[in-house]
């Protein structure tokens, strides 16, 4: 059998190993800097690691890969491929885990080369955590969310693990606990990385010396990396209300400069902070247009799904028929008041009301004929009958409308005849309505 990597379950598997390896991650280092005694249950937490570490080994070489966004699940590939690539690293990580197993299991202490032993299994936490965010980044979470993520989650590591090199380098006050050292420690790293350093604990040992200038100069890079990436990783995950703002002022310098009427400017920007409230300003149209025919289609039935449900006429339509019509629909925002054609206009285009109420109007603009809601459509008489516009239609709120032009319905009545007869039948009756609303 072999796992498929985005599976559910090995993500799960993935997440016990990341913790796992995060408590070693955390514990190994400051053990070997202050040379604590263990209680028991961290021997059976240390042997459950060694078997999770020997398990992963074994998850590992019976899960998939991705080549070029093709799935290999061959057995032998996977083998070579896990070999030439993290093998190395589970390798040492469950050889240093073992070694503490045994140390704590026996009581051997701390000395010479078990130092850097014990130091092994830290590797691990590179393998799980990159095995993670892989598996997040496949599951369609916001990228900048997940670099920010994983930016504060090294950053938190990296500080521990300085502050326990630093503890390692001597800086240990045997007037204070374990905990009141680590802290001052921390501190230390902390002032020091964010090139702060208050100068209030300084280094007197030559090693202790060019740790120091190690951490500076590391402090300086990460520093100047993490301010400009966290900047610009916060602007980026409002990306859609930074650029629609940008644009609603575009729009606002260009009305008072041209001096557009002030009813007119309000009416605009009304227009504009109800898109931003509906659709978050997107332009939907602009983003689908990238995308494949097939994928077009899947991404228009699911956003115009709601459309579909409401108007009684798709209700017995065909799937086919659906499919067609929904490609060729063209969203449309009304403000209230505003007419979306008058009477006598030359028509070329049906509507469908998504949202809101459309009034149907007489030429003086006073006699309302109907209010259509959501769910009802208009505009067909002139495209059936070749003839102007019987009545004009205006918005009476905010309305989301569809439109569908003239050669694409055309189109559509002939490929289904049911259709037709359906649109025909109630265009008949509303043209029977008006000719007595006129007599
Ligand atoms: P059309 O003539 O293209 O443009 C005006 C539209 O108003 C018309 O198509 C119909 O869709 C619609 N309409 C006309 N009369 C009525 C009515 N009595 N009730 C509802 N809708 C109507």
């Amino acid at each position: 059998m072999v796992f498929h990597p985005e599976s559910g379950i090995i993500f799960i598997w993935r997440c016990i190993v990341l913790l796992i390896s995060l408590v070693i991650a955390l514990d190994a280092p400051l053990w070997n800097a202050l040379d604590y005694g263990h209680e028991f249950l961290w021997n059976i937490f240390y042997i459950i690691g060694s078997t999770a570490y020997i398990f992963d080994i074994f998850v590992n070489l019976r899960t998939g890969f991705f080549v070029k966004g093709e799935l290999v699940t061959e057995k032998k590939e996977i083998f070579q491929h896990y070999l030439r690539g993290w093998f190395a690293v589970d390798f040492l990580s469950l050889l240093g885990v073992v070694v503490i197993s045994i140390m704590l299991i026996n009581g051997i202490p701390l000395s010479g080369i078990l130092h850097l032993a014990t130091l092994l299994p830290i590797l691990k936490i590179i393998h799980s955590v990159s095995s993670v965010r892989s598996w997040l980044a496949a599951q369609t979470m916001n990228p900048s969310t997940l670099r920010l993520i994983y930016s504060l989650f090294w950053l938190a590591l990296t500080a521990h693990w300085i502050a326990c090199g630093w503890l390692k380098m001597g800086m240990i006050d045997p007037k204070l606990g374990h905990g009141e050292n680590y802290i001052t420690a921390l501190y230390w790293c902390v002032t020091t990385l964010t090139t702060i350093g208050y100068g209030d604990i300084t280094p007197k040992t030559p090693p202790q010396i060019i740790f120091t200038m190690v951490v500076q100069i590391m402090g300086a890079g990460m520093y100047g990396y993490m301010i400009g990436n966290l900047a610009s990783l916060i602007a980026n995950l409002d990306i859609a209300k930074a650029q629609f703002q940008e644009k609603l002022e575009k729009v606002s310098t260009f009305m008072r400069n041209r001096s557009v009427p002030a009813d007119l400017q309000r009416d605009i920007l009304a227009y504009y902070k109800y898109l931003w409230a509906n659709r978050r300003g997107t332009d939907e149209a602009d983003i689908i247009e990238d995308l494949p025919i097939s994928l077009k289609e899947r991404v228009a039935l699911f956003l115009n799904r709601e459309i579909i449900a409401k108007v009684p006429l798709f209700q017995g339509a065909s799937e086919d028929l659906i499919r067609q019509i929904v490609l060729k629909l063209k969203p449309q925002i009304y403000v209230p008041g505003d007419y979306v054609f008058r009477h006598g206009d030359i028509g070329n285009e049906m509507y469908f009301i998504s949202k809101g109420a459309v009034e149907v109007v007489a030429a003086d603009g006073k006699t309302v004929y109907a209010v259509l809601h959501a769910g009802d459509f208009f505009g067909e008489m002139a495209l059936l009958f070749s003839m102007p516009r019987t009545a004009g239609a205006r918005a009476l709120e905010f309305s989301d409308l569809y439109m569908l032009e003239k050669k694409d319905f055309n189109q559509v009545l002939n490929n289904f005849p049911a259709f037709k007869k359906e649109i025909h039948e109630k265009a008949e009756q509303r043209k029977k309505e008006l000719q007595n609303q006129s007599d």
